[in-house]
């Protein structure tokens, strides 16, 4: 699927702000919480793959929202959908039905070969009532039974429950103490996760593929003992697939994808799934959704009218579109690799559909930048992983232009080594 021919044309200049976007950075400045660091450009509208600024200026945006606006900006059929939902019925509480909730936990049980969905808000709130859910079913079981086992260097929210399962100290420290019973192990070891798994455990907690981890991959052979671990002990499974699941890697769900052949018990999807309307879910079996019973968990926002329309809307473009993920992923991928044999501070490239990240030996925070002047939105990871987290609907020919700008970025940064070739630790400006 292409983007639109009637693409908005580029009329600013990719630099630093003009004074209309000074007055919105300004007030920020002054009237928000600083816990952002953003980049100095205000974005005005999107279309296709592309966001402009105030200013007019044109950028590609291989970030969409973090892994967010799947099918890009304007969509017709999500415009079309938002149009007609909005003036029947945005939201009613959960105190009654819609006509949307029903039919959207129906599709994502079909899709994940679970059973039933809670809907939420965000990623951080799918977790919450995860972990809920897994604190339920351990103490169901025995009052002993609250251990929660995550990983080092995985990321499940800012709340104080998923911040609690968040393997990365960077994230947790000013908060704590955090959530009591919850144990951090290694990915991918299998000896320490079989020796970790108890009576004692309530849940095991996995990302598929950390992603603002860095994108790592979890092996099938990891995911199948933490099933078989899950099972022996009774102990919820539950996969976050926030950032890697909902197409991202050209399946539904990344553990379809991982040649593991196992089922979690819970996952906890987003981002993607509204196209940039707040939604959440907790799709589970079962087993784990008679963990919670009437009053025990609720959400005033949570699968609305509209949030659930559009996200059955996207479900339908999603099911045509993912070969082409895998496709234009792929393709990519292999250009990034091809990039890479070129650089050697390119340490490695890991993609799984249009999930890629490119680790450097030296700071990619200014080649961020770089990218912006020159018309491309990308993110940094981890302060070395480049991180790319494109629409679902872009072309090869939008990739080609992407590695365009990518190989200039690239070329300088090398340029910038000492006489040896060998510029990897060279630190570029800030
Ligand atoms: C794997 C994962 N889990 C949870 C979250 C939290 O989601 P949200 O920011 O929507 O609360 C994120 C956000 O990046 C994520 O990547």
């Amino acid at each position: 699927m292409s983007t639109s021919p009637a693409l908005p044309a580029d009329t600013g200049t990719h630099e630093p702000q003009n004074t209309g976007a000074q007055r919105i950075i300004d007030l920020e400045a002054r009237y928000l919480l600083q816990n952002y660091t953003r980049a100095p450009i205000v974005i005005h509208k999107g279309k296709g793959c592309y966001v402009y600024d105030t200013a007019g200026a044109r950028y590609l945006d291989l970030v969409s929202g973090i892994g967010v606006m799947a099918l890009g900006h304007a969509h017709p059929r999500i415009l079309r959908v938002i149009k007609e939902q909005s003036a029947l019925l945005i939201h009613c509480s959960n105190l009654y039905y819609n006509e949307h909730q029903g039919p959207l936990a129906e599709r994502l049980a079909k899709i994940s070969g679970l059973e039933r969905s809670f809907f939420c808000n965000s990623g951080t709130e799918a977790m919450e009532g995860a972990l809920k859910m897994v604190r339920a079913h351990g103490r169901r079981l025995s009052p002993e039974k609250y251990e929660i086992l995550s990983l080092d260097n995985s990321f499940h929210g800012r709340t104080l429950g998923a911040l609690s399962a968040t393997g990365q100290p960077k994230y947790r420290t000013d908060f704590e103490p955090l959530l009591p019973g919850v144990r951090f192990i290694p990915p991918n070891d299998l000896a320490t996760l079989e020796a970790a798994v108890s009576e004692k455990t309530a849940g095991i907690l996995i990302e598929g593929i950390q992603g603002e981890g860095g994108i790592y991959r979890l092996s099938a052979e990891y995911l199948r003992k933490a099933r078989e671990l899950a099972d022996r002990h009774n102990t919820l499974l539950v996969l976050d697939e926030i950032q890697c699941g909902v197409g991202r890697t050209g399946s539904y769900f990344s553990f379809q994808t991982a040649e593991a052949g196992i089922q979690p018990d819970v996952l906890t999807a987003a981002k993607p799934l509204a196209c940039g309307l707040p939604l959440g879910v907790i799709v589970t079996n079962e087993k784990a959704a008679s963990a919670i019973g009437p009053g025990m968990h609720g959400s005033t926002f949570g699968g609305g009218a509209l949030a659930c329309r559009v996200a059955l809307e996207f479900l339908d473009i999603l099911e045509e579109l993912l070969p082409s993920i895998v496709e234009v992923g792929g393709y990519f991928r292999d250009r990034l690799e091809t990039l890479a044999r070129k650089h050697s501070f390119i340490k490695e490239v890991r993609g799984y559909g249009l999930m890629i990240g490119v680790e450097l030996d030296i700071p990619g925070k200014n080649m961020v930048q770089q990218a912006m002047a020159q018309g491309m939105l990308i993110n940094c990871t981890h302060d070395v992983v480049l991180r790319f987290l494109p629409p679902y609907i872009i072309t090869k020919k939008e990739i080609d232009k992407a590695v365009k700008i990518l190989e200039r970025i690239f070329k300088s940064a090398k340029s910038a080594s000492p006489p040896d070739g060998r510029g990897s630790e060279a630190e570029p400006p800030a």
